[in-house]
């Protein structure tokens, strides 16, 4: 069977996708559309980096824009619950042969970085230094009004192995893709740790890659304005899909792309997911309402493209299905 049953007993407490660290290439223009147009806050300014977080965020970063000549993908963060997990987790990363170590991360308390079986770069940490919630206060809420990151998206070579071994790690999946063959294969999992429906997901493709980081908005309507707003600023070309509905999380979405092309998806309204008898949901690949509720396909640029890891060689799938595509 593809599916398992979840691990509620995992070697490390996973509690949340945390971060993101993108290598940029023009910091200013990525200013432009991270800060001025989706209306992240800046916590911190360096000469090479920028740190953004969103208005609910007590954590100092939640998006971390770094100056280099790749638009590469530097580190996927996961918050742990405590300095023993952290070090249960390199443990744990140590017998499976991968690589550990603590490096010195501004910001954050001790920072474990590591990869998975395929070579996604993981960093792990118990605490973050903490900067001012501006929940209540709404005259900072600027363009898109983002409130939180909610999750991380990714393309894997194999997304059966990827389920596994984040399944081993206590995620637990929520909904699923899989082919319609006598014999199904995963092609796509919705994995979670905080209680919605995901952490972090994984689709069937060329990989590993990030394929996209969801940011949580109050209601569909932020995400209707942030849609006028990029239509008449000079973003028109960032939109890529969208807005809509998904079949799968429920959720409300638009997908936009930043000026190195890393995704972003404006995402509200998924659902509940935190009862330990949740039976995930099946989704056919050829079901037209899995990507969109509304049965519109996605495009040909959402399933081909996506960010490298920074010096992580990438591989076809194994699994050559393919879903209804857009021109
Ligand atoms: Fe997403």
């Amino acid at each position: 069977m593809p599916v398992r049953k979840p691990v509620f007993d995992p070697p490390f407490n996973v509690v949340r996708a945390s971060h993101v660290e993108f290598g940029v290439r023009d910091l200013a223009a990525t200013r432009a559309f991270y800060v001025d147009c989706l209306g992240y806050l800046v916590t911190e300014e360096a000469r090479d980096a920028l740190y953004l977080r969103a208005v609910e965020e007590r954590n100092h970063h939640s998006i971390v824009l770094r100056a280099g000549r790749e638009p590469t993908v530097h580190a996927l963060g996961f918050k742990l619950a405590s300095e023993e997990d952290l070090d249960r987790a390199a443990a744990w990363f140590a017998r499976k042969n991968l690589p550990t170590s603590f490096p010195d991360v501004p910001f954050q308390r001790r920072t474990l970085r590591t990869a998975d079986f395929c070579g996604m770069p993981l960093e792990f940490y118990a605490g973050m230094e903490q900067a001012d919630c501006m929940l209540q206060r709404y005259s900072a809420y600027k363009g898109a009004r983002i409130q939180r990151i909610d999750h991380i998206n990714c393309f894997t070579p194999d997304v059966q192995q990827s389920y596994d071994f984040y399944t081993d790690l206590g995620f637990r999946l929520t909904e699923y893709t899989e082919t319609d063959d006598p014999d199904p294969k995963l092609w796509a999992v919705w994995l979670h740790r905080k209680g919605n429906v995901h952490d972090l997901a994984f689709t069937n493709g060329y990989g590993p890659r990030l394929h996209h980081i969801g940011v949580w908005t109050a209601s569909a309507l932020d995400i209707l304005h942030i849609c006028d707003v990029m239509a008449t600023s000079g973003f028109l070309a960032n939109m890529e899909r969208g807005p809509g509905r998904h079949g799968i999380s429920n959720a409300f979405f638009l997908y936009v792309r930043d000026p190195d092309g890393h995704r972003v998806e404006l995402f509200t309204s998924d659902y509940l997911t935190v009862d330990p008898d949740l039976e995930p949901i099946r989704w056919s690949l050829r079901d037209p309402q899995r990507q969109t509720l509304w049965g519109q396909p996605a495009p040909k640029s959402w399933f081909e493209e996506g960010s490298l890891f920074a010096g992580v060689p990438a591989r076809e799938p194994a699994l050559a299905a393919q879903p209804i595509v857009a021109r």
